[in-house]
C-alpha cells in the first residue's frame, strides 16, 4: 500500500485516489470477459490487488507495473492483463518488437489515434465520427472503396507528411528555432558574465518558447500570456487522460485541458480573424500568425471540411504539447550528461566545432551528422524515453506461438527493449547505464595529406530494430526529424557558447536535494520522460 500512495499529490486528494480505486474495480468486473480462444494463450498476469485487475497501476505508476509485469512474466514473452474494459497482451522480447512494429495486416494504431483526438484534443463527437466513417485509411493506397465524402484521413495524415516531416519544413523550422534561441541567450547573457539558474526550468521557459514560434507563430504566444505554463499543467495529466479517467473522478485533469484547450480556442478566432488568405502569405514558409505552413495548412483544411473550432484547435495544441513535451525533457538530460561529465563535455565541443559554416554559425545538416553528438542523442533516447507501442488486433494473429485475439491490444513498452541488455550492453557498459561512445565505431582510414588517422563513425547496425522512441509504422511520429536537429542544435549551441558548473540539486519547487535527477516515473508511457530534480547551474557565456 506504501507503493500505492507514493505520488497521489498528483491525484490532488484521496478522494480521487479512492474514486479512481473504486472506478478501476467497477469496470474490471462489470464488463464481462469474453471466452479463451483455442491454442496457445497468454497467461493473465495476477492481479496486483484482488478485484482491481492492473488498470489502476498500470495507468497511475506505469513504471512500477512494468517492474512488476518483468518479475511475473518469468522468462515468458507475452502475457495478457486487464486495462478497464481492455484486454491487453503485454509483448517483450526485441524479436516480438519488432514483429508488431512491422506488422501492418492484422494490426492497427488507428483506435489510439481516435483515443488521442477525443481524449487529448478533445475532439467534437461528430468530426471523430467523420475520421471514423472513412474506411479509406490513412495511406496513400486506399485500404478500402472511398466513401461520399472523400478522402479525410489520407488528406489530414498528408499535411503531416508534407509540412512537418520532409527536409524543406525541417529546414524551415530549425533556421528560426536557432534564430530564436541564439538571440535568446546572446541577450539574457551578455559575453563574460555568469548567471546563476534553474536549467530544466529555464529551458522548459526559454527553449519552449523558442521551439512554439518557431512551428506555429507569434499570435499563440500573444493571444495567451500565460500559455507555456498552461502547457507544462497539461502535460502533467497527459497519461490518465488518454486512457479515459472519467472526469467526475480527476477534475484536476480535466480542468487542466480545459484551461490548454480555451487558449487554443482564442488563438484559432484570433488568427482567422487577422489572416488574410488573399495575401501571398498563404504559400509563405513562415509568417508570424500561423507560423509554418504546417497549421496553416491544417487549419484551412480541416475548417473546409466542416470540423468544429474545438477540434481544430485541438488538434494543433495537441502538436505543440507533441513538440515540447518530448524534446525539451531530452534536451535537458542530453546537457545533464555533458555537464557530469568535463571530459565528455570537452569532446562534444570540439566536435561540434567541426560543423560551423564560414560565419561562426552552426550548419545543423553537418551537426546533424556528428557522430559523437548523435551517439549521445540516441543514447539519451533510449534510457529516457518511454512510450507504448499500442496497436489493436484486427484479425488474430500468431506471435511467438502464442494466439492472440481480435480486438485485444497490445503493448510492446519501449523501455523493455532499450535496456535489454542482450542488446545494448557492452565490456563495463551495462544497458542501464549512459555511455556516449556506445553508438560509435572507430576506423583507420587515411586524411587529406595521406595521414593515418582513426575516425569516429556513428553506427546503430544490428540495433535500429530495438530502438523505436518514435514508434513506427503509418503513426510513426511526424515530428522526428524536427525533434533531432531542435535537440542537437539546442545542446550544441549551449555547449558551444557557455561554460557552465553544477552547483547543486534542487526539488521541483525549488528546495535544495541531496541528490540529483532521476526519470520522473509519472511520466512512463507518453514517451520523453522530464527529470524529477533540477539542476542549479552556473552560465557563463564563453564566446
Ligand atoms: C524526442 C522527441 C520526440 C519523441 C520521443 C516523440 C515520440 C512520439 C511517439 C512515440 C509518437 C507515437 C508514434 C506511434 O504511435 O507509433 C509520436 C507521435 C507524434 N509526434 Fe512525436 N516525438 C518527439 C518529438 C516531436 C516533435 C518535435 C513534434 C512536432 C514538431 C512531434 C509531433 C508528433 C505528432 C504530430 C504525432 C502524431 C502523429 C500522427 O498521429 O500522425 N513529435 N511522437
Ligand atoms: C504502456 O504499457 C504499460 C504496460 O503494458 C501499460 O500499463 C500502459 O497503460 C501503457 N501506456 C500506453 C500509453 O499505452
Ligand atoms: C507544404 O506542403 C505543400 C503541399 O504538399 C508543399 O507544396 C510545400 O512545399 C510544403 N512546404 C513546406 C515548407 O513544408
Ligand atoms: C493475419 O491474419 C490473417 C487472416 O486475415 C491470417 O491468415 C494470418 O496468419 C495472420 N498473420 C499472423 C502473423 O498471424
Amino acid at each position: 500500500m506504501v507503493d500505492l500512495f507514493a505520488g497521489t499529490h498528483l491525484l490532488g486528494s484521496w478522494s480521487g485516489l479512492l474514486a479512481s480505486l473504486v472506478l478501476a474495480s467497477l469496470l474490471v468486473w462489470l464488463l464481462p470477459r469474453s471466452s479463451q480462444p483455442k491454442g496457445k494463450v497468454p497467461a493473465s498476469l495476477p492481479d496486483w490487488l484482488p478485484g482491481v485487475g492492473n488498470a489502476y497501476r498500470s495507468i497511475f505508476h506505469n513504471r512500477d507495473f512494468l517492474d512488476f509485469a518483468r518479475k511475473n512474466m518469468k522468462g515468458r514473452s507475452i502475457m495478457k492483463f486487464w486495462l478497464g474494459p481492455k484486454g491487453v497482451y503485454l509483448v517483450t522480447g526485441a524479436k516480438n518488437s519488432q514483429a508488431i512494429l512491422r506488422n501492418s495486416g492484422n494490426l492497427s494504431s488507428d483506435e489510439l489515434f481516435f483515443m488521442v483526438l477525443a481524449q487529448l484534443d478533445a475532439a467534437d463527437q461528430k468530426d471523430i465520427d467523420q475520421f471514423r466513417a472513412d474506411k479509406s485509411g490513412r495511406s496513400h493506397i486506399p485500404l478500402n472503396p472511398v466513401g461520399p465524402a472523400g478522402r479525410i484521413w489520407e488528406q489530414n495524415h498528408r499535411i503531416f507528411t508534407d509540412n512537418l516531416t520532409t527536409s524543406k519544413s525541417v529546414g524551415v523550422m530549425i533556421d528560426k528555432f536557432l534564430e530564436l534561441f541564439t538571440a535568446t541567450l546572446e541577450e539574457q547573457f551578455p559575453v563574460g558574465q555568469s548567471k546563476s539558474l534553474r536549467l530544466y526550468s529555464f529551458l522548459k521557459q526559454e527553449m519552449a518558447r523558442c521551439a512554439i514560434v518557431s512551428l506555429s507563430g507569434e499570435e499563440i504566444l500573444k493571444q495567451n500570456p500565460g500559455f507555456i505554463d498552461a502547457m507544462w499543467e497539461f502535460d502533467t495529466y497527459v497519461y490518465p487522460l488518454i486512457f479515459g479517467v472519467p472526469r467526475l473522478l480527476y477534475p484536476k485533469a480535466y480542468a487542466a485541458r480545459d484551461v490548454y484547450h480555451a487558449m487554443g480556442a482564442k488563438f484559432l478566432t484570433a488568427a482567422w480573424e487577422k489572416f488574410d488568405w488573399t495575401s501571398p502569405d498563404v504559400d509563405a514558409d513562415w509568417e508570424p500568425i500561423f507560423g509554418t505552413r504546417f497549421h496553416r495548412t491544417h487549419s484551412k483544411f480541416l475548417k473546409d471540411r466542416g470540423f468544429a473550432l474545438c477540434t481544430r484547435s485541438g488538434m494543433h495544441i495537441g502538436t505543440i504539447w507533441a513538440q515540447n513535451a518530448n524534446c525539451l525533457p531530452a534536451t535537458c538530460w542530453a546537457l545533464i550528461e555533458l555537464i557530469k561529465d568535463k571530459s565528455l563535455f570537452a569532446a562534444i565541443r570540439a566536435e561540434i566545432t567541426t560543423a560551423l559554416d564560414v560565419n561562426g554559425k552552426l550548419d545543423v545538416k553537418k551537426l546533424a551528422e556528428l557522430p559523437l553528438l548523435q551517439s549521445v542523442y540516441v543514447e539519451t533516447l533510449r534510457l529516457h524515453v518511454a512510450v507504448n507501442i499500442t496497436r489493436q488486433i484486427t484479425d488474430e494473429m500468431v506471435l511467438d506461438g502464442y494466439t492472440l485475439k481480435k480486438d485485444y491490444l497490445v503493448q510492446t513498452p519501449s523501455l523493455i527493449s532499450h535496456l535489454d541488455e542482450s542488446i545494448w550492453s557492452e565490456p563495463g557498459h551495462p544497458a542501464s547505464e549512459f555511455w556516449a561512445e556506445r553508438h560509435v565505431t572507430y576506423v583507420n582510414t587515411v586524411d587529406e595529406s595521406g595521414n593515418q588517422i582513426r575516425e569516429r563513425q556513428f553506427s546503430l547496425a544490428g540495433r535500429a530494430g530495438s530502438f523505436f522512441p518514435f514508434g513506427g509504422g503509418i503513426s510513426i511520429c511526424a515530428g522526428r526529424h524536427f525533434a533531432k536537429q531542435e535537440v542537437m542544435a539546442a545542446v550544441a549551441f549551449v555547449v558551444l557558447k557557455f561554460d557552465i558548473e553544477l552547483e547543486g540539486y534542487v526539488t521541483m519547487d525549488g528546495k535544495m536535494s541531496e541528490r540529483g535527477p532521476l526519470d520522473d516515473a509519472w511520466y512512463c508511457g507518453t514517451a520523453a520522460m522530464p527529470p524529477d530534480r533540477d539542476l542549479l547551474v552556473s552560465l557563463t557565456r564563453a564566446g
